[in-house]
């Protein structure tokens, strides 16, 4: 049989300090009503300013490595995907593995905003697959409540902090990443940015001023486009894999709005027990709430070995990505 790269464990981990819809109303215009009507999130967690993104990433890791039941020196490759690194380099990834007490062994980051886990498993599996690793940590982390404008109610609802992590490891039962898709738009670039600390604007006074170390977005029109790539993903990545909308056993969508996973679901004609949400617990958290998401899953019972799980997202670039997994 092929091989393909098996996830053998998953863990996650999220910052203690909870950010009730209530808070947020004393400190924009807005309701806990509204905030749950329109985008399904009731609460989100917070890191601290000392918590950097590799120290969530690195309890993610710390618990899916002891769930894979692995010697961690079997890890021969660590991928972390995140649009918050701890600085501009050394890469998170870098710094994660030395947290790990890891050495020589290739370490980089993935920068594709929300899709970026889906990008991180995809990258994964073709080392596997063509044999250049065997044992690969991937770790979804961000922290962009840190970049949030408290005074814009547009977007500092939406956003959380948090970790996830699985291993995968070279497998050849049938089981793994059998197929995957991803894809990009960066036409659609300028609809979710954040420029701050970049070359094109590296730290300066005006850049501060107009809010650029902050996400800006353009809400009504993210959203569209995740609503037809949630779509399309799903489909691609199932015509890849020969396999039909009736053999998911799961959907993990991007916990981003659950109108637009209800939007997605119903084109798909999937029914809600095979979705996966909990996006009320945690808000956004960028490319850990896949990962995040499989770890609840897989401890609710909802992920069981030989399910076919498809986990699909889109985020800024524009991005998006697919991936299906037999477990
Ligand atoms: N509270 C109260 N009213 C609000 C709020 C708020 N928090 N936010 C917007 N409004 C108001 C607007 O001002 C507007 O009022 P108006 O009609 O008087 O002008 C009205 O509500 C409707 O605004 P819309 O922006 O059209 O509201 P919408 O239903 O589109 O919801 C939202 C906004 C929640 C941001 C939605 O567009 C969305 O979820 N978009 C996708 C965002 C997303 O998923 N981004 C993450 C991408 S992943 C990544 O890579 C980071």
């Amino acid at each position: 049989m092929k091989t393909y790269g098996k996830i053998i464990g998953v863990g996650s981990y999220l910052p203690e300090k909870v950010i009730t819809n209530d808070d947020i109303s004393k400190i924009v215009d807005t309701s806990d009503e509204w905030i749950k009507s329109r985008t399904g999130i009731c609460e989100r967690r917070l890191a601290d300013e000392k918590t950097s993104t590799s120290m969530l990433a690195l309890n993610a890791a710390k618990a899916a490595i002891s769930d894979a039941k692995i010697d961690p020196k079997k890890i021969d490759l660590i991928i972390v995907a995140t649009c918050t690194p701890d600085m501009q380099f050394p890469s998170t990834a870098c710094i994660l593995q030395s947290k790990l007490g890891l050495n020589n062994i290739p370490c980089f980051d993935i920068s594709a905003a929300c899709s970026g886990f889906n990008y991180a498993i995809t990258v994964a599996n073709s080392f596997i697959i063509s044999k250049q690793a065997k044992t690969i940590l991937v770790v979804g982390a961000d922290t962009l409540a840190k970049y949030l404008d408290w005074t814009d109610r547009g977007t500092c609802i939406l956003f959380g902090d948090g970790a996830g992590a699985v291993v995968m490891e070279a497998a050849n039962d049938g089981s793994g990443v059998l197929a995957s898709v991803l894809g990009a738009e960066g036409s659609g670039g300028h609809l979710l940015t954040f420029r701050g600390g970049g070359s094109i604007g590296p730290m300066n006074r005006v850049l501060i001023d107009e809010k650029e170390y902050c996400i800006k977005m353009k809400g009504s029109e993210v959203f569209k486009f995740a609503v037809r790539v949630l779509e399309d993903g799903t489909r691609l990545v199932l015509k890849k894999a020969k396999l039909k909308i009736p053999d998911i056993n799961l959907l993990i969508p991007h916990q981003a709005n659950i109108r637009i996973i209800d939007h997605a679901i119903k084109k798909l004609g999937l029914s809600k027990e095979n979705v996966y949400v909990n996006l009320q617990k945690y808000g956004n958290t960028s490319a850990a709430s896949i990962p995040i998401a499989i770890f609840e899953a897989k401890q609710e019972g909802r992920i069981k070995s030989g399910d076919i799980v498809v986990i699909v997202g889109f985020g800024a670039g524009l991005t998006y990505g697919a991936n299906l997994i037999k477990f």
